[in-house]
């Protein structure tokens, strides 16, 4: 069946298109995200090492965006590995899963979308290659609409949390931009707005790499959602002041005692919502849960401190030489988190019952 054909139904979600795999060139294409929102920019290729570098780079970011776009990468290897039998063809195959599991470490879509391509592969060694190239473009195909649909299902499901009139507050881009399409907290906003409650977002900036500045702006104005920009120390205040009413943020790895990683910052969020009695919610889809309990477990990046150093890749904020500390997410308790919405239903605490119950639906 082709995976594509779903795809219709869900058009009226997708006035963003993020990234996407054009059929007539067999090439993958994504929306520089560098360069949002002074300008929207389209790349393209059928060379998954450039995928990588795109999800290295920042091109591409976003934990269910970079698992989406690491299973295209695998098809585009699929489709250029040449080899005399299928053990080499598959040799070839597993080179390029190591590289691309190698771009960044803490999206844990990024190791599901990989494994996920990996046992079709394994399902097909038999067939031989033909066989091979075809299940694993298919197989990266319907990670792609499976994404946008659990992303819709996610809004519908987490915009029951949401009261019309509420202020929200967001941290971090988890919007089309950051997956396949439509998002997931802002998916969550977004079908909020959609479904006619007047809400106003609040977004943090988000440090350093302004994905709140640069990229909740460009979608939310594209929406026309009314939000307001605050710098990311401002939360504390602005949940003291009573000025919103929740938080929800997105995911990056969820572990099965509820410990989120997220961008770094959102355990403060957290922390300011839960001293101030106001729900914090997270959400993600299934594929950014990693069943496993250890909370030490969670690999943080670290980025370059020029990140820190500069802003948008140019303008020095400090002096050339500082020592800096860049780690890229934190990771929040679960006691602090009041809820985590997936596109299988809402998991509470304790999440070690409940999350365990939607990964087995
Ligand atoms: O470093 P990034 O931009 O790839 O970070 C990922 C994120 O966008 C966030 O952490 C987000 O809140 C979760 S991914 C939808």
């Amino acid at each position: 069946m082709n995976p594509l054909k779903e795809l219709e139904k869900l058009e009226e979600y997708l006035k963003i298109k993020p990234l996407y795999w054009d059929l007539d060139k067999n090439e993958f294409v994504w929306l520089d995200t560098r360069l949002i929102p002074f300008q929207e920019v389209y790349r393209r290729t059928r060379d998954y090492r450039r995928v990588g570098e795109a999800i290295r780079d920042m091109e591409i970011r976003g934990a269910p965006a970079i698992g989406v776009s690491a299973a295209f990468a695998m098809a585009l290897a699929a489709l250029e590995t040449t080899a005399a039998n299928t053990d080499d063809y598959i040799e070839g195959l597993r080179r390029a899963r190591e590289y691309l599991a190698s771009t960044r470490p803490t999206a844990f879509n990024l190791f599901w979308a990989l494994d996920r391509v990996w046992r079709v592969v394994e399902e097909h060694r038999e067939e031989g290659v033909d066989a091979i190239r075809e299940a694993v473009l298919n197989e990266a195909l319907t990670i792609y609409v499976e994404d946008i649909k659990n992303n819709v299902e996610m809004g519908r499901i987490g915009s029951r949390l949401i009261e019309d009139g509420d202020t929200i507050l967001t941290h971090c881009n988890t919007g089309a931009l950051a997956t396949a399409g439509f998002g997931t907290a802002l998916g969550v906003i977004r079908y909020a707005w959609y479904e006619g409650k007047k809400i106003h977002v609040i977004t943090t900036e988000t440090r350093p790499v302004l994905q709140g500045a640069r990229l909740n702006v460009w979608e939310l104005k594209k929406e026309g959602i009314p939000f307001t920009l605050i710098t990311d120390g401002m939360p504390g205040l602005v949940f003291k002041k009573g000025m919103a009413d929740l938080a929800i943020v997105g995911a990056d790895r969820i572990i099965l005692t509820g410990h989120t990683a997220n961008k770094i910052g959102t355990y403060m969020v957290a922390l300011a919502a839960w001293d101030n009695e106001k729900p914090f919610y997270v959400a993600a889809p299934t594929s950014t849960i990693q069943p496993v309990t250890d909370p030490e477990s969670i690999v943080i990046e670290e980025r370059s401190p020029e990140e820190v150093r500069k802003v948008m890749g140019k303008y020095p904020i400090t002096l050339p030489d500082v020592n800096v500390y860049n780690p890229s997410f934190d990771v929040t308790p679960p006691r602090y988190i009041t809820a985590i919405i997936t596109e299988k239903g809402i998991a509470y605490p304790p999440y070690m019952r409940s999350l365990k119950r939607l990964l087995e639906k």
